[in-house]
């Protein structure tokens, strides 16, 4: 559903800076931007007083469906991206089954049809028994690329070893994207747990040289065998180091998840208890200051939510029954704002770090920021709010996240998505209209 819009009068933020003005959507893509002049009969959308950001990209989420519907499915998952802000997502293939075939990926796509409320793409997961396939099929229409666990976490998809890690990525020329901790480690730390252990230790099981190992290991094979990667949830200043110093350039992408750049040990788990339990953990402070530094400086690429939803029953087993994952699409625009109002963040760096870095890593078509031609995809935000996040605003199903009562800087009141609002004061205007993203070097998608 391509529409037109005339978004009126509000401050469009663009890589440029912050300027007032108009967005003239036609057809569902941006047609003029600043001063326009359209025919009056164009349906209106009065901007005055808020900040009108571009539809952002979650290039991480865990939307649980098919299989563990109970915690999240498409259209639970995708109405809570389009209320925080988020036009388009890529989702991770630790569903039940997995996504690790082409098969899959076409139910994925069929069951998105018609309920998503935003546009989408999938990964198909890497195993020893596909990772010669993955060459061909990762072209496939609605593939986001492919989705490597080093190490176990969600679910039970694994390569832990080098020989098959290698011989995946001398099959295919994407990106590959890639959980970074080291499992032969982490199982020696699980089995040398004792009983009665605390969600405060989680940091120490999964340790700084869990991910700094898997780290060290992974650029090894890229440089071994020359395919870019994309390293997800990168948690250590170690890593941060590591990375920088072997400077791979683009063949390195990196993303980092606000989890680890707005909470930190030992306060995030005394206070929330497994409700801040993810993987790779969140960790001490020194941790997320490198975070928020390479933000600005490098080499962080994009942020992604890896929105991970369980239920508070399943959260509530004890540490290290407990699952691991914190949702969180919802969340990154206002926590992000927030860092504005803090002075460490400005609007570019938003724009940067969750629209052009995810087109940049997966290669997204049709998606960009307030200019002619692209999408038409925008979101109002309420500058003045500032609010503790209530718990009734969250639309995932998992029904928590460890920033409710925070005070947030910054709302989305008013979704669009190629130029028809799908998301108003806090409901979905139906009917759902996400479509399957297409990406660079890849066979058309179907867009009716
Ligand atoms: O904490 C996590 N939860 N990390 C992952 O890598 C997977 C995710 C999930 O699917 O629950």
């Amino acid at each position: 559903m391509n529409a037109d819009l005339w978004v009126r009068g509000g401050t469009l933020v663009r890589p440029s800076g912050d300027e007032r003005g108009d967005v003239l959507i036609r057809g569902g893509r941006i047609a003029a931007v600043g001063q326009v002049d359209a025919p009056t009969d164009i349906p209106q959308l009065d901007a005055s007083g808020m900040l009108v950001f571009p539809g952002l990209i979650d290039p991480q989420v865990h939307f649980r469906e098919p299989g563990l519907e109970h915690k999240e499915d498409l259209a639970s998952g995708s109405l809570a991206c389009v209320a925080g802000g988020i036009t388009a997502f890529c989702e991770m293939p630790n569903t039940r089954p997995p996504t690790v075939d082409p098969q899959a990926l076409a139910d994925k796509l069929e069951r998105a049809a018609g309920r998503c409320a935003a546009d989408h793409a999938f990964f198909l997961g890497g195993t020893a028994e596909n990772a010669d396939q993955l060459g061909e099929w990762e072209h496939l229409p609605g593939c986001a690329g492919i989705k490597v666990f080093m190490g176990s976490s969600t679910g039970n998809l694994l390569i832990e070893d080098d020989a098959t890690l290698e011989r995946l990525l001398r099959s295919g020329s994407r990106r590959v994207t890639v959980h970074s901790e080291d499992n032969p480690r982490l199982s020696e730390r699980y089995a040398a747990l004792p009983e009665g252990a605390s969600v405060l230790q989680h940091p120490d099981v999964r340790d700084v040289e869990c991910a700094l190992r898997a780290t060290r290991r992974l650029l090894d094979l890229v440089e071994k065998t020359g395919r870019p990667v994309h390293i997800l949830h990168v948690s250590t200043a170690d890593e941060l180091e590591l990375i920088r110093e072997r400077d791979l350039g683009d063949l390195v992408t990196v993303e980092v998840t606000p989890n680890h750049l707005f909470l930190a040990a030992p306060e995030c788990y005394e206070r929330h208890g497994t409700l801040a339990q993810m993987n790779p953990p969140v960790r001490g402070i020194e941790h997320q200051e490198a975070l928020r530094l390479a933000l600005r400086e490098g080499p962080v690429t994009c942020i992604g939510s890896d929105h991970a939803p369980h239920t508070r029953l399943e959260k509530s087993r004890p540490y290290p029954q407990s699952p691991s994952g914190i949702p969180g699409t919802q969340t990154i625009l206002p926590l992000l704002l927030s860092a504005v109002a803090e002075g460490w963040l400005d609007h570019a760096s938003i724009l940067r770090l969750c629209l052009e870095g995810p087109i940049k890593v997966y290669g997204i078509q049709g998606k960009g920021p307030l200019e002619v031609g692209c999408d038409g995809d925008v979101v109002l935000v309420d500058p003045t709010v500032r609010e503790p996040l209530p718990l009734e605003w969250l639309e995932s199903r998992a029904g928590f996240s460890p920033f409710v009562g925070t005070a947030l800087a910054g709302w989305p009141s008013t979704t669009v998505l190629r130029g028809r609002i799908v998301y108003r004061d806090h409901r979905l205007l139906p009917p759902p209209s996400g479509r399957p993203l297409s990406f660079g070097g890849q066979a058309a998608s179907q867009t009716s």
